[in-house]
């Protein structure tokens, strides 16, 4: 039995010797120093010996497995090593080469239209905040002198989230308008806030209607507000985004909620005034409706309006960005398409 055990350790020693790659290392261990080896039944089979031999080769079997393990190791550590050696080596690198350029992600158009508007606004003093998608007809309507059958709101087709003929029913916002009222009822004059999010109408799309779209809203209330701070606020608003350049125009306009009503124009950037199709020849893009906030929506956050008066104002961002950059279709925004997405 010992002279076996030489012999094994022997021959295992003679090929490993001659190993020279990590698969044939693998084999090699399998057979030497696996569960099926000479070696691992001969240390098994060490009981079945009787008494006076079994110490003997219980020692020589165990030298033998622990030679062929270290061996084993640093054959293992060697292989390793040159492995690595030869995948640098083997390859070289031109340090010169431009390194592989990183894609670089963006913000969607619309973000970045959101926060250039919001940032306008900011800098005149404005508070940036947030609300609900998901609104209270009293928010979206009622609240905005909007009573239930009043005409107006055919101007909002609604996607309703319970029966519309339930006071507390839930909708998706038409507009931004609603926040209007919210910050009225949590907060006292003064108050400038600008509200940009999503809003959502009834509408079958088309080029130039999408069913969710988004908007920003502007409020301001305060002592002695006049129509004159309004204008001015929305001119300065105008000129920061379009160029000082572009000529601005506000006309009188119908909205429940504001009186006077009134709507913001500017120049068409396309034909300057002109006449193109961009401005369906009118020379004018219409861009926001504004007014003086009715006193009887002021009254009704509890704001008195014999001493406070304010103006408000909404704007449609996905409108903006389609006029300034000629996008022809809003559809675009939206299709996750990055052929698109990439020129912003
Ligand atoms: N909420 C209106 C809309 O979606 C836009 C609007 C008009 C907002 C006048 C206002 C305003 O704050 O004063 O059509």
């Amino acid at each position: 039995m010992p002279q076996e055990l030489d012999q094994l350790e022997s021959t295992a020693l003679l090929e490993l010797s001659a190993v020279e790659t990590l698969p044939h290392l693998e084999e090699w261990r399998v057979r030497y120093l696996g569960k099926k080896s000479a070696l691992t039944s001969a240390l098994r089979g060490l009981a079945s010996l009787p008494a006076d031999q079994r110490k003997a080769v219980g020692a020589r079997a165990n030298s033998v497995k622990i030679r062929l393990q270290t061996d084993y190791e640093a054959k293992l550590h060697a292989l390793s090593l040159s492995g690595i050696d030869e995948s640098i080596g083997g390859a070289s690198i031109d340090v010169t080469l431009p390194g592989r350029p990183v894609p670089l992600g963006r913000l969607h158009p619309i973000t970045q239209v959101i926060q250039e508007i919001c940032s306008v606004f900011a800098r005149m003093g404005f508070q940036v905040i947030d609300g609900p998608e998901v609104e209270r007809d009293y928010y979206n309507f009622e609240a905005l002198n909007i009573p239930q059958d009043h005409p107006a709101r055919d101007m909002f087709a609604t996607l309703w989230l319970d029966s519309k003929e339930d006071r507390a029913a839930r909708l998706l916002r038409t507009h931004t308008s609603p926040m209007q009222i919210r910050i009225m009822e949590e907060h006292k004059p003064p108050l400038r806030f600008v509200v940009p999010g999503r809003t959502y109408r009834y509408e079958a799309t088309d080029a130039t209607h999408d069913w969710m779209f988004h908007q920003v809203e502007g409020l301001a209330v305060d002592t002695d507000i006049t129509l004159r701070d309004l204008k001015e606020t929305l001119f300065e608003f105008c000129r920061s985004v379009f160029g000082r350049d572009t000529g601005v125009r506000f006309r009188c306009d119908y909205f429940p909620f504001v009186e006077p009503g009134g709507e913001v124009a500017i120049e068409c950037f396309q034909c300057k005034g002109g006449g193109c199709r961009l401005c369906g020849s009118t020379g004018w893009l219409e861009i926001l409706g504004t007014g003086m906030v009715h006193p009887d929506v002021l009254a009704r956050c509890g704001i008195d309006p014999s001493v406070y008066s304010g103006f408000a104002f909404g704007m449609g961002v996905e409108r903006i960005t389609i006029l300034r950059y000629g996008v022809d279709d809003i559809r675009h925004f939206y299709s996750g398409d990055f052929r698109f997405l990439r020129q912003f």
